[in-house]
């Protein structure tokens, strides 16, 4: 018996670190677990029960107050207890129907009363154990048993002409995979946010007038399903990962030309930022010219920077690279120049020196941004920022975990309003699994996973997605690269998208000419920037939330045409029955304590209160019955029923005679004597 209740305080109190807990519960034996330890259980206690209950008997028989002449040829053979096979076999009732017949009676001893009702009332609940044992049970997420099996993880790529295909790629023409042409990303509307896994490491302390995500890198899980990625517990094997850092900062520009007011362009050249990590490779170049357009006022837009082939602007160099001073450039990042324009009532002159740019016109410096001044009519703000991103993916060996399921955001469209005429996405769910938001959350509270940190983020050459190229999901405006042999170019310059949340060709229809080279954002990807830059989020954090959501978009829509195969183990939560809480386990074990308590009180009392009995003497127990008072009685009852017998006594009497177990000195031994008339009966 302490065995079965051991049990299931283990069943209760154990966790998951417990290999034999886990296997029982999640093969659902838990259920069945507890109906046979309860089963186990209480047949354990209906036997104590019977003891207990022969032991009632006894010592009402031997009390001095005795038992109602009328019951003893109920209650004398109970004290022989659950000895032999038929009272073992009975007493399974014993408690219920026995001892009806005692309670009946119309005076017991008030110290047995109490001793029989608590009795019984703790064989019958007793009775309900398995029932307040399920009822703790409610449905909850346990890890699964790991699971393998391959999963596609990009592409392919091949060296065409050479075989086998290897990194000797020289020509970056040859190589080929199997990528579906899709023009760019950037005007696309991505189809759902999907969970992703997160490392992060906070940045270094970086100059003022900058702002830095850190090192962060977003693993994406090649799963089709969002129930799969909503419960995955751990996922090892290859996946790939996408570096989102974006570090930046006020750029240094001259020659500077744009016209006030909104929906123009803004020309100038930006110089190359020297502490910006770089490769050095003879096509560097200290500066380029750019030419970006910018909307309405608060309103975003993002411009790629570049020069013109072959030379490259400096950018950060992305997490998987291992390249050093010398070496030949292998990975394309990506710079942007962000631009907002803003009323000029709106706008607050900064605490920085006003640089004068022209006669008319000044520029101010703060935080990462420059604003420029209207040369003539001082009436709209021209802000700038740059911002350099690695936007580089590396297949790797990656070990991803999320302690708790989790479910992936959804973005809602909120009809237009007095503040925004257009109507715009409800992005806070998204931003918050981005942490774009103010508070400083947990990644499970964001619902992604933990991406564990490797000794090395360096991928194997065959792993360089592709090599020698741009990922396959950095997203050109321009929508080169989007084909069959990829891209080994940097993104194309020149090229602006509009964060208005309008489409295209309404917001074209705002511009003195016709601008070339113009993007406009989907109204998601619109209001999770500019949401984000609205929730204070910085510029860099922002850009590379959208980054990863572009990426992601990309990921997923090329996910059909995946073909590079390999291993991975995944764990799955999975809905079992658990044992959430303890109110049926207490009150079931506190029943069970009364129940303890009574069968000892009972066994002391037993010992010290009765002579004559002894449990499981059936034969002594039926000589003891059968002395002179109840002799008297047989001799004319065997062809009467109990209730004639019953009447009888009642009539000899006209109250209730009692008996009780006594030495008689005459008979020699223990006999059942009558002691008269109960007074109250
Ligand atoms: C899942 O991840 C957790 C947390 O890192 C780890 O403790 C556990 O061992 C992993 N389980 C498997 C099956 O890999
Ligand atoms: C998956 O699990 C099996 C067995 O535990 C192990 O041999 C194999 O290396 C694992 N694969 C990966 C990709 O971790
Ligand atoms: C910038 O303007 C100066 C003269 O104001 C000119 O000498 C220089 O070439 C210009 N730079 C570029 C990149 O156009
Ligand atoms: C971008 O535009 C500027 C100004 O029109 C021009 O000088 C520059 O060459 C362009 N960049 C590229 C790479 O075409
Ligand atoms: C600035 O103004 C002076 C005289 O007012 C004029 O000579 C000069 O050309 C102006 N410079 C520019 C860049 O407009
Ligand atoms: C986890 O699963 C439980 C049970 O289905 C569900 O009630 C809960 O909402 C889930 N949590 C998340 C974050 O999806
Ligand atoms: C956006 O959605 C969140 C919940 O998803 C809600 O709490 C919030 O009020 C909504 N914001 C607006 C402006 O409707
Ligand atoms: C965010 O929280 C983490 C721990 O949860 C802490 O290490 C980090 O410093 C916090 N960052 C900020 C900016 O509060
Ligand atoms: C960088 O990694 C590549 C691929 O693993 C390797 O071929 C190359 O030698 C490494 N370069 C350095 C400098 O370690
Ligand atoms: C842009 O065009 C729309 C009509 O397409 C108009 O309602 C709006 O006022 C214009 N905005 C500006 C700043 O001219
Ligand atoms: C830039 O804007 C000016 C007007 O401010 C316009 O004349 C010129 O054509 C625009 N350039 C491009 C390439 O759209
Ligand atoms: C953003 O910052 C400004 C000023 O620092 C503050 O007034 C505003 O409430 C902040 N907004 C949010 C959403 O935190």
């Amino acid at each position: 018996m302490t065995a079965i209740i051991a049990f299931i305080s283990f069943l209760w109190f154990d966790d998951v670190s417990n290999s034999i807990w886990e296997l029982i519960v999640i093969n659902e034996w838990l259920t069945r677990s507890i109906s046979i330890s309860t089963l186990l259980l209480r047949t354990a206690v209906d036997m104590q029960a019977s003891i207990g209950a022969a032991m009632i008997a006894a010592l009402m028989m031997e009390s001095s107050h005795g038992i109602p002449l009328s019951e003893v040829a109920v209650i004398a053979p109970m004290k022989s207890g659950a000895a032999s096979p038929w009272a073992l076999c009975k007493s399974v009732l014993f408690p219920l129907i026995g001892f009806r017949s005692v309670m009946r009676a119309s005076v017991i001893s008030s110290q047995y009363f109490v001793l029989l009702f608590v009795l019984l009332t703790t064989t019958s609940l007793l009775q309900f154990s398995s029932t307040a044992l399920l009822s703790d049970l409610h449905l909850g997420p346990l890890p699964d048993l790991e699971v393998s099996r391959s999963a596609l993880n990009g592409f392919k790529y091949t060296c065409l002409g050479q075989q086998p295909a290897s990194a000797d790629c020289a020509t970056f023409e040859k190589l080929s995979y199997n990528v579906i042409p899709r023009g760019s990303i950037w005007s696309t509307n991505p189809p759902f946010y999907p969970v992703f896994a997160e490392y992060s490491e906070p940045p270094q302390q970086s100059p003022a007038g900058s702002s830095d995500t850190g090192v962060l890198l977003r693993s994406m899980l090649p799963l089709t399903d969002s129930r799969s990625r909503q419960t995955l517990r751990n996922y090892t094997g290859k996946a790939i990962v996408l570096d989102s850092r974006v570090y930046c900062q006020a750029p240094t520009v001259s020659n500077l030309s744009w016209s006030e007011g909104y929906y123009s362009n803004g020309t100038g050249t930006i110089s190359a930022n020297p502490t910006i990590s770089k490769v050095m490779t003879n096509n560097w170049a200290d500066e380029a010219n750019f030419m970006c357009y910018y909307g309405g006022a608060d309103q975003y837009s993002i411009c790629q920077i570049g020069c013109p082939s072959p030379k490259y602007l400096p950018t950060l160099l992305s997490q998987f690279s291992n390249e050093t001073v010398g070496e030949d450039l292998t990975r394309y990042g990506a710079v942007f120049l962000v631009l907002r324009t803003t009323d000029l009532t709106q706008w607050k002159a900064p605490h920085s020196p006003e640089i004068p740019i022209t006669n008319a016109s000044s520029l101010f410096v703060h935080d990462e941004w420059i604003d420029l001044i209207s040369p003539s009519v001082y009436e709209s703000i021209l802000s700038m920022s740059v911002c350099y991103a690695p936007w580089d993916a590396a297949r790797l060996d990656v070990s991803i975990y999320g302690a708790i399921n989790r479910s992936e955001p959804t973005i809602r469209w909120e009809p237009s309003n007095q503040e925004n005429a257009a109507g715009s996405f409800n992005t806070t769910e998204i931003a918050s699994q981005l942490g774009l938001d103010s508070t400083n959350q947990s990644l499970e509270a964001r619902g992604i996973m933990t991406l564990e940190k490797s000794t090395s983020f360096i991928p194997t050459k065959d792993d360089v997605v592709p090599f020698l190229q741009r990922p396959f999901f950095q997203g050109d405006m321009s929508g080169k690269g989007g084909g069959v042999n990829g891209a080994t170019v940097p993104l194309d310059a020149n090229w602006t998208t509009l964060f208005s949340g309008i489409p295209l060709i309404n917001v074209l229809n705002n511009f003195t000419y016709t601008p070339s080279n113009i993007l406009a954002a989907d109204p998601s990807i619109s209001s999770l920037f500019t949401g984000a830059l609205s929730r204070n989020a910085s510029v860099a954090h922002a850009l590379s939330g959208l980054i990863t959501v572009l990426s992601l978009s990309a990921y997923y829509g090329q996910q059909h045409a995946f073909d590079y195969a390999s291993e991975v183990n995944e764990t799955y939560f999975k809905e079992v029955l658990l044992p959430q809480s303890s109110g049926g386990f207490t009150a079931m074990t506190s029943v069970l304590v009364g129940h303890y308590v009574l069968i000892a009180v009972l066994t002391v009392l037993y010992i010290k209160q009765t002579h004559y009995s002894l449990l499981g003497s059936a034969w002594a127990s039926i000589s003891q019955t059968i002395g002179r008072d109840v002799y008297e009685l047989l001799e004319s009852s065997s062809l009467k029923t109990d209730a004639e017998v019953v009447e009888s006594i009642r009539d000899y009497g006209k109250t209730v005679l009692r008996a009780r177990l006594m030495a008689v000195e005459d008979e020699g031994g223990a006999r059942i004597v009558c002691t008269g008339a109960d007074a109250s009966g």
